[in-house]
């Protein structure tokens, strides 16, 4: 099969983890006969320097063209004292916007391997596959009116979510809990206090009738955030807003030992969006540490949801866990303390899960 992916690689270690994701593809693409051809296009800061913005007209332009858009990671302190309209992170959700992706999904697994990595205790863990599908489109992230008003002091944001916004990610929410194990759907709002919130307590609770096999709970964000800490193996598909979705998620990366190994895919728009859930990590950037992890298994979705490739993705997610027990460990996930393990750089790390990916095709 052909595809053709942007390939956004950003800023800080955006375009270290990026890198080791596409020799996966590439592996992936010359085992079974596949053509993936990758457009390098720029966002983020690296725009910024280049073109004076975020997001050039020709990225997006040739995004919209692609099948499919693969983000490494925006930002860069350097562009700290900028509005937000005008900082790297604004390419990024501006590129969302107009590919219309709208439904993020975040799945949070642990790995045996790693469980001595959590801070929390193995038996806690133990069995933890999550899928968080956060909203991707709405909330405060794009709200108007907005602005900051420095000749008052004052500053403020939108919080807005319409009923048809809530239904069409819930929809995908449920569709998904049906064809799992646990069929569980927890919607988390803080429904107390925002009437957005409430709108969508609302909105989810009529989406479910139509899934009878699906149990649907509430919770209210605060709670779920110790929740998710204390008794993670109860949580199956977790469905939440904007914003509460972004915190939750990286939260899950203690489940998971680090923010380093969580992947993301954004279905729904007119070209789907895949990028690793963390950031440009600019603290260990240009430096060889950077986990890659989060962006290969971010490469198994890009098989999985934009080429069909189910069997291809499963054998990426598979060497993941079988580099992982063989004792490898990039930086984040290191411990020093355990015997058996090695610590290796960014690429050794994608070079022994590609080795495991070759092995397995
Ligand atoms: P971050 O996710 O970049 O880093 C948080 C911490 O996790 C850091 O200590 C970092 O070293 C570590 N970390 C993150 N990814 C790692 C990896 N793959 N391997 C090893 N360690 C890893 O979050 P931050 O520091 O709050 O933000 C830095 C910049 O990234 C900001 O400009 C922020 O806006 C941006 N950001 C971008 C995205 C994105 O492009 N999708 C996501 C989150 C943050
Ligand atoms: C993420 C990031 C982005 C978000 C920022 C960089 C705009 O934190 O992808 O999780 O908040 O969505
Ligand atoms: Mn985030």
């Amino acid at each position: 099969m052909n595809l053709k992916i942007a390939l956004l690689a950003g800023d800080g270690i955006g375009p270290e983890v990026t890198n080791e994701a596409v020799n996966v593809l590439n592996t992936v693409a010359a085992a079974g006969g596949h053509t993936f051809t990758y457009t390098s296009l720029l966002i983020g800061g690296a725009a910024i320097d280049a073109h004076g913005t975020p997001l050039p007209e020709e990225t997006l332009k040739e995004t919209l063209a692609s099948d499919a858009a693969f983000l490494g990671a925006v930002g860069d302190n350097k562009f700290n004292s900028l509005p937000p309209s005008e900082r790297p992170e604004a390419g990024l959700l501006k590129i969302r916007a107009e590919l219309g992706g709208f439904a993020n999904l975040r799945p949070a697994t642990a790995y045996k391997a790693l469980a001595d990595n959590s801070p929390l205790r193995p038996e806690i863990t133990e069995g933890v596959d999550i899928l968080f599908v956060r909203e991707l489109l709405g909330g405060l992230y794009f709200g108007q009116p907005r602005a900051w008003d420095k000749t008052t002091d004052r500053a403020h944001n939108t919080m807005v979510y319409t009923r048809h916004e809530v239904e069409r990610v819930a929809k995908i929410a449920f569709d998904i809990a049906a064809k799992r194990d646990k069929k569980k759907v927890t919607s988390v709002d803080k429904a107390n206090v925002l009437e957005c919130s409430q709108l969508w307590r609302a909105v989810v609770t009529e989406v479910a009738k139509d899934y009878p096999t699906v149990t649907l709970e509430h919770q209210l964000v605060d709670s779920m955030a110790i929740h998710l800490m204390n008794r993670p193996r109860d949580f199956d598909v977790v469905l939440t807003e904007n914003l509460f979705g972004d915190i939750l998620s990286d939260e899950s990366g203690v489940i998971t030992g680090s923010l380093g190994m969580l992947p993301s895919a954004t279905l729904g728009g007119k070209v789907n969006l895949y990028e690793p859930v963390h950031g440009s990590a600019p603290d260990i950037a240009g430096q060889g540490k950077a986990n890659p992890i989060g962006a290969i298994l971010t490469a198994a979705l890009v098989l999985r949801h934009s080429a069909g490739l189910n069997a291809e993705a499963k054998i990426i997610e598979d060497a993941v866990v079988k580099v992982l027990e063989a004792g490898y460990r990039t930086t984040d996930i290191a411990r020093g303390d355990i015997a058996g393990q090695q610590t290796v750089s960014t690429s050794k790390m994608g070079q022994l899960v590609l080795d495991q990916v070759t092995a397995e095709l």
